[in-house]
C-alpha cells in the first residue's frame, strides 16, 4: 500500500512533499519519512512512527531545505512500523521510497550481505537502495542506466522513486504493478502514487504504464518502456478537487459520510433517469449491444465491494434472469475457473486501485470474457482505465477507511445496472418501473432512517464489553449482515461474524449463550417466517438478540430481545436501507470504545498490495 511522492523544483520542496503525504495517508499511516538533498549535496532524512502529522511536527522542529526530495507514508508489509523500517531507505548517497512488495528481497538481501552491505531495517525496500548503489559502483552510468539494470533483478509488484546525491538534478521512478503518476509543472516536476497528492501543484498528469521507467528533471520527463525504448505517454489535464473539506459538525469523516448518503445517492442518480427508464451516458450504443449479448455475469471485488457484489447477484438473477457469480478477487486470480459463454466481468471497487481486483481483471482479459465493466468511485483509477466499459458511482471522496457511502452508492448503481441490462434482455416493464419507483424514494428513506439514530446510540453501550458478535441475515440481506460484521470489526476491533441464518444449526448455534449479542436483519419479506424460526432457536438458548426490522413485522421487545424498528421500506431497496443502521451501530460502538474511527489500526483505505 503506502503512498510515495517525489518532487524536483527551483525552490524548497519539503512543504509540497509533506502536503502530498497528508493526501496519501489513506494508503497507510503507520509511519512516515522524508529525504531531501540539501544545498551541500547531502541526503537529509527524517522519519517518524505514526501519522504524517508526527513527521510534519518533526520537520517544523528541524527544517528540511532542498530542491529535490522524496517521501513516503507507510503501511507496513515487511518489518514493524518503527522508525528504522520507515522510508526513505538510504545506501550512502542513494535514497529510495517504495510502494509494494519485492518478492525476491531475501535472495537479494543475502547476496548484498555477502557483498559487504549492512542492513539497518527489516524491509524489502532497503535492497533497492543497496542494489542501486552496488550497480552504480560496479558499472557506473547515469542514474537512469543504473536503475534500468536494477529493475530486471527485482520481482513483485511495486512503484519506486529513487534519488542520488551524486546526481542531484534527477529523480528516477519505476512502475511495476503499482500505479504511478507524474505531475508536470513549469520548471518543476513531481511523482506520486496518486494524482490527489499533487493537485495543489499541477493539473497536468502523465500516467505511467506497466514496466515504465521515467527520468524526471526540473525541465523534462523522459519515459522508457520495459525494453528501454523511449516512449511517449499522453499528458492529461484533469480538474481535480480535493474535497476533504472539514468535518463540519461531525466528529469523524465516517460519521459525515454516513450522513452524506442521501446526497451521494442523489448524485449517483444524476442525469441517469430518462424517459421513465435508466440510461448511462458512459455507455455507447456499441456498449449496449455488447451488454445485450451477455449470458452470464462474473463479479469480482474485495471487502465491502465484494459484499455489494453479493447483493447484486441476488438482483441480477431474480430481476433480470441473468446468471451471476461473485468471487473475491484474491481467490479468483489464483484459481483456474471455467469461463461461461458470453460472460461479462464486472469489477467493483471504491478506489479502483485494489491490487487483487486489478490483477483479476488483467487475468480475465486472457480468458475470453465477452468484455469487462468497472464500477468505481475515483475518476481515472487504474481499473477504469483498463476496463472496456466503466461507470462511476458519485459518492464523492470517501475518507473514512471504513467504507459507507461508497457501498450504498455501489448498491444503488448496481440496481440501476440491473435495469439497464435487464431492459436489453426484455425485462418486463412492470419490474423495471417497480425498481425505478423504489430507487427514487431511496434518499428520502435513508434520511428517515438517519433520524432514528438515538435508538441506535442507546444500543451501543450493550456491545462495548463484548468480545464477539454474531450477525444473521437471509437472502439479499445475508451480505448486509456480512457488511455489518465487517464494519464492526474494522472500527471497534470486536470480533464479528456473519452467517446466513439458515446455517445457524449447522455449527454457529454452539456459540450461543447469554453473553454473545446476535444482531438479526429481519425485513418483512418472503423469508421473514424462516428468520423468525432462527430467532426462536437463539431465544431457546437464552441468546441476546438485537433485531432490526420493519414496523409491521409483529416483533415485541422482551428482556433479551431488543427490537429496532425501521421506518417504511420498499423490498427491492431494502438491503441498501438496512445497511445504514448497521453502519451507525458500528460507529457508535467504536465511538464509545474510543478507537481511531477514521484510520483504524493496521488498515489503509486503498489496498494496493496483494
Ligand atoms: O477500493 P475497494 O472497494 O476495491 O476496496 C476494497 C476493500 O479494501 C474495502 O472495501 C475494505 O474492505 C473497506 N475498508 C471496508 O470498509
Amino acid at each position: 500500500m503506502c503512498g510515495i511522492i517525489g518532487a524536483i523544483a527551483q525552490h524548497n520542496i519539503a512543504g509540497i512533499l509533506l502536503e502530498g503525504l497528508h493526501r496519501l495517508e489513506y494508503r497507510g499511516y503507520d509511519s512516515a519519512g522524508l529525504a531531501i538533498i540539501d544545498d551541500q549535496g547531502h541526503v537529509q532524512r527524517i522519519r517518524r512512527v505514526g501519522k504524517v502529522k508526527a513527521l510534519h511536527e518533526a520537520v517544523a522542529h528541524q527544517p528540511m531545505i532542498g530542491k529535490i526530495g522524496i517521501a513516503q507514508t507507510r503501511w507496513a508489509t515487511h518489518g514493524e512500523p518503527t522508525e528504522q523500517n520507515a522510508h526513505p531507505h538510504i545506501s550512502e548517497h542513494i535514497a529510495v521510497v517504495h510502494n509494494g512488495i519485492i518478492e525476491n528481497y531475501q535472495f537479494i538481501r543475502a547476496l548484498l550481505i555477502k557483498r559487504g552491505y549492512c542492513f539497518t531495517s527489516e524491509t524489502d525496500t532497503e535492497v533497492i537502495a543497496h542494489l542501486t548503489h552496488w550497480e552504480q559502483q560496479q558499472s557506473g552510468g547515469s542514474l537512469l542506466e543504473v536503475v534500468q539494470r536494477v529493475i530486471p533483478q527485482l520481482s513483485g509488484a511495486y512503484g519506486a522513486v529513487i534519488m542520488d546525491a551524486c546526481h542531484p538534478d534527477v529523480l528516477i521512478t519505476a512502475r511495476s504493478g503499482s500505479p504511478l503518476v507524474i505531475g508536470c509543472g513549469l520548471e518543476k516536476n513531481f511523482i506520486a502514487s496518486d494524482q490527489l497528492a499533487l493537485i495543489s501543484v499541477t493539473n497536468h498528469f502523465i500516467f505511467l504504464e506497466e514496466g515504465d521507467i521515467a527520468e524526471v528533471t526540473r525541465h523534462k520527463v523522459d519515459i522508457f518502456d520495459k525494453n528501454k525504448n523511449s516512449v511517449k505517454r499522453e499528458v492529461i489535464k484533469l480538474q481535480l478537487k480535493y474535497d476533504n473539506g472539514d468535518k463540519g459538525t461531525f466528529c469523524h469523516y465516517m460519521q459525515k459520510e454516513i450522513y452524506e448518503q442521501p446526497i451521494a445517492i442523489t448524485n449517483t442518480f444524476k442525469n441517469r433517469f430518462k424517459y421513465d427508464s435508466i440510461y448511462f451516458s458512459e455507455l455507447s450504443n456499441a456498449d449496449n449491444v455488447l451488454l445485450s449479448q451477455v449470458e452470464h455475469i462474473q463479479i469480482i471485488a474485495c471487502g465491502t465491494s465484494y459484499h455489494a457484489g453479493m447483493v447484486a447477484r441476488y438482483w441480477f438473477e431474480s430481476l433480470s434472469m441473468i446468471p451471476c457469480d461473485v468471487e473475491i478477487s484474491s481467490e479468483f486470480r489464483y484459481r483456474k475457473s471455467v469461463v461461461r459463454k458470453n460472460s461479462l466481468i464486472i469489477t467493483l471497487s471504491q478506489s479502483g486501485e485494489t491490487a487483487d481486483t486489478i490483477a483479476a481483471l488483467r487475468l480475465s482479459k486472457k480468458n475470453g470474457y465477452l468484455g469487462s465493466l468497472a464500477i468505481c468511485n475515483v475518476a481515472n483509477a487504474s481499473l477504469l482505465r483498463e476496463s472496456d466499459l466503466a461507470i462511476m458511482t458519485k459518492a464523492g471522496i470517501e475518507i473514512g477507511v471504513a467504507s459507507t457511502k461508497a457501498f450504498t452508492t455501489q448498491l444503488t448503481l448496481l440496481l440501476m445496472l440491473v435495469v439497464n441490462i435487464g431492459r436489453l434482455h426484455h425485462m418486463h416493464v412492470r419490474v423495471e418501473q417497480k425498481i425505478i419507483k423504489a430507487l427514487k424514494v431511496l434518499p428520502t428513506r435513508i434520511e428517515q432512517i438517519l433520524s432514528i439514530t438515538k435508538d441506535i446510540e442507546n444500543l451501543a453501550k450493550d456491545f462495548i464489553d463484548k468480545q464477539h458478535v454474531l450477525f444473521l441475515g437471509r437472502g439479499d440481506h445475508y451480505p448486509i449482515a456480512m457488511e455489518g460484521a465487517l464494519k464492526l470489526k474494522e472500527i471497534s476491533y470486536i470480533h464479528a461474524e456473519a452467517y446466513a441464518a439458515g446455517e445457524l444449526k449447522h455449527g454457529p448455534l454452539a456459540l450461543i449463550d447469554s453473553n454473545i449479542p446476535v444482531v438479526v436483519i429481519a425485513p418483512n419479506n418472503h423469508l421473514l417466517a424462516k428468520l423468525k424460526s432462527n430467532i426462536e432457536e437463539v431465544r431457546a438458548r437464552n441468546g441476546l438478540l438485537y433485531v432490526f426490522t420493519n414496523i409491521d413485522t409483529g416483533f415485541t421487545n422482551t428482556d433479551r430481545v431488543k427490537i429496532i424498528f425501521l421506518p417504511q421500506i420498499e423490498n427491492i431497496i431494502s438491503p441498501i436501507l438496512y445497511t445504514v443502521p448497521l453502519q451507525l451501530l458500528a460507529y457508535n460502538i467504536a465511538l464509545m470504545k474510543g478507537t481511531d474511527i477514521d484510520q483504524p489500526r493496521n488498515l489503509a483505505k486503498s489496498v494496493t498490495v496483494e
